[in-house]
């Protein structure tokens, strides 16, 4: 079976202190998490050390960047690199939210380079799709998300795309309380695993972990979570309350 994830993404959010905490309220919950379930906690860059020790003994823990620069090193004043999360012993990154999309103009054709990056210093990426709410009354959705996953991910190898975490966040779905339904969901998670199976085959595509990410709460996650292509979910603003991030959790398949 392939991983079930719950993804925090604390997006530019918390004090030190308040990540503390909330990190401590979720783990002394102690929730027994099963051989493919694992928690991921997105946290702003100047928590990963912290969090990271906060999660290292814990199975089925573990804590991801939240962007990474698409450049090796260099003059690039206020960036992070992959190598850097890798010297602090990250494994896993977002790449291509789409706020980082709309407001840093990420393109299609900078988050292959990111992908590439990361997969080539064991940084598995959760690349992050999902179309704004005009592509979806247009009935484009499809396409448009197609267009995403060939533009940044159809260069890899079958075992580098084995590697990627792929999640659909509809734009019009993203802490506005509205979350696509279960069907919608399942609709498009199923279609991304077929555009998977046509460039890599059915084998692989049922190996990428496709998370649903937009407006998950405590009180939908399991009905989300239960349709068969969405194999869990990332979590904004509920992941920042403790009790509603652990029901997310206890929600995984
Ligand atoms: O990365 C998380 C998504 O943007 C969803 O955010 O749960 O606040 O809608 P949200």
């Amino acid at each position: 079976m392939r991983k079930q994830i719950a993804a925090a993404n604390w997006k530019m959010n918390l004090t030190y202190q308040q990540a503390e905490r909330l990190l401590d309220e979720i783990l002394q919950e102690k929730i027994a998490l099963g051989p493919d379930q694992q928690v991921l906690f997105a946290v702003p860059f100047p928590y990963l050390v912290l969090a990271k020790s906060e999660v290292d003994e814990v199975h089925g823990y573990a804590i991801a960047a939240q962007n990474a620069y698409s450049k090796v090193n260099g003059a690039y004043t206020g960036e992070v690199s992959v190598e850097m999360l890798q010297s602090i012993g990250i494994k896993y990154c977002i790449l291509g939210h789409s706020e980082r999309r709309e407001y840093f103009n990420e393109s299609n054709e900078q988050l292959a380079r990111k992908v590439e990056l990361c997969l080539e210093y064991g940084i598995q990426p959760l690349f992050c799709c999902g179309e704004a709410l005009a592509i979806r009354e247009a009935g484009t959705e499809n396409a448009y998300v197609q267009r995403q996953i060939e533009e940044s991910l159809f260069q890899l190898s079958d075992e580098q795309v084995r590697q990627v975490i792929i999640a659909y966040e509809p734009i019009w779905a993203i802490g506005t309380g509205k979350t696509a339904s279960a069907q919608q969901a399942q609709e498009m998670h199923a279609h991304i695993r077929s555009v998977l199976a046509g460039k890599w085959g059915k084998e692989t595509a049922d190996a990428v972990p496709i998370l649903y990410g937009g407006s998950v709460k405590a009180g939908n996650a399991a009905e989300l979570f239960a349709s068969p292509d969405v194999d869990g979910g990332l979590v904004g603003g509920a992941a920042l309350v403790a009790q509603d991030f652990v029901q997310i959790i206890k929600a995984l398949k």
